[in-house]
């Protein structure tokens, strides 16, 4: 660890965190970590609600039904995952702070990097914008969906065997009936493969794993993984839109 990366950063002030994390090599680490924890979760995420694209309701409602029926598991699971967006959230901020107290004056361009391509790009320069976009979006998503209106407000259907469960389904399908809201998921998840496919290379860097040899290959992969995301999460709402004008 070199001497000005583990000299305390702009987090001095949270004494909570263990000592590596309140240096600025800690927090790469700990904003590549919880990035990568993160991934886990919306890749489950997104297979799950590939559901959504079976002919009828069934599916998509009786794996939200399980999801449901975990109890006080799901809700630490939830717990879990606000512990992790707020911990990558305020250690990306805290990276940005650091980063602009070191070079108060911005380059106004892309800097080329010594010794090999430069991987700078949109994606990499905007971090802390498409990161901002993602958090606003959650905040409504998470207000529509797990909030939602729920069984008391007649959203309600039988599973296979009688189980009376909570109609998700029939709110995606509503939600996604309005042109409006298929364009904010759409270019939602335009910004969430933008976020993920420089955030997939940047945690190599990190986690000390980048080998001049390989960062071609990685920047590859991470365009790859990114654009998988955002297909996979945009083609929901395109097909859940179309299916509800009858085509
Ligand atoms: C077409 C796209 C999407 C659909 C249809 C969808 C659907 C849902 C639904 C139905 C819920 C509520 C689950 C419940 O109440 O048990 C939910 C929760 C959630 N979604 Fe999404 N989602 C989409 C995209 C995304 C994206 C892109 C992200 C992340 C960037 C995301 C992150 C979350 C989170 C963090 C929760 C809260 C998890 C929980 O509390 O159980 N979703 N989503």
């Amino acid at each position: 660890m070199s001497a000005s990366s583990s000299k305390l950063s702009a987090s001095r002030g949270l004494s909570i965190l263990p000592a590596l994390f309140r240096t600025s090599v800690g927090q790469k680490l700990l904003t590549a970590l919880t990035g990568v924890a993160l991934v886990g979760f919306i890749v489950m995420h997104l297979l799950g609600n590939l559901t959504l694209l079976a002919p009828d309701a069934g599916p998509f409602n009786l794996y939200a039904h399980k999801l449901d029926s975990l109890g006080p598991l799901k809700i630490l699971a939830e717990v879990g995952l606000v512990a992790l967006f707020g911990l990558h959230i305020l250690n990306g901020i805290l990276l940005k702070l650091d980063h602009k107290r070191a070079r108060p004056v911005s380059y106004g361009y892309a800097p080329k990097s010594k010794g090999g391509p430069s991987y700078s790009n949109a994606s990499s320069r905007n971090m802390i914008v498409s990161g901002s976009i993602l958090l606003f979006f959650l905040i409504l998503h998470i207000v529509q969906f797990r909030f939602g209106p729920s069984l008391s407000e007649g959203y309600t259907t039988l599973l296979d065997g009688g189980v009376e469960a909570r109609d998700l389904h029939r709110l995606i399908v509503e939600t996604f009936s309005n042109p409006a809201m298929v364009a904010i998921y759409v270019g939602t998840t335009l910004f969430l493969g933008s976020h993920v496919r420089h955030g997939f290379w940047s945690m190599f860097q990190s986690l000390g794993l980048m080998k001049q040899s390989r960062s071609r290959a990685l920047y590859a992969a991470g365009l790859v993984v990114g654009l998988v995301l955002a297909v996979g999460f945009l083609a929901l709402p395109i097909v859940l839109y179309f299916r509800s004008q009858g085509v």
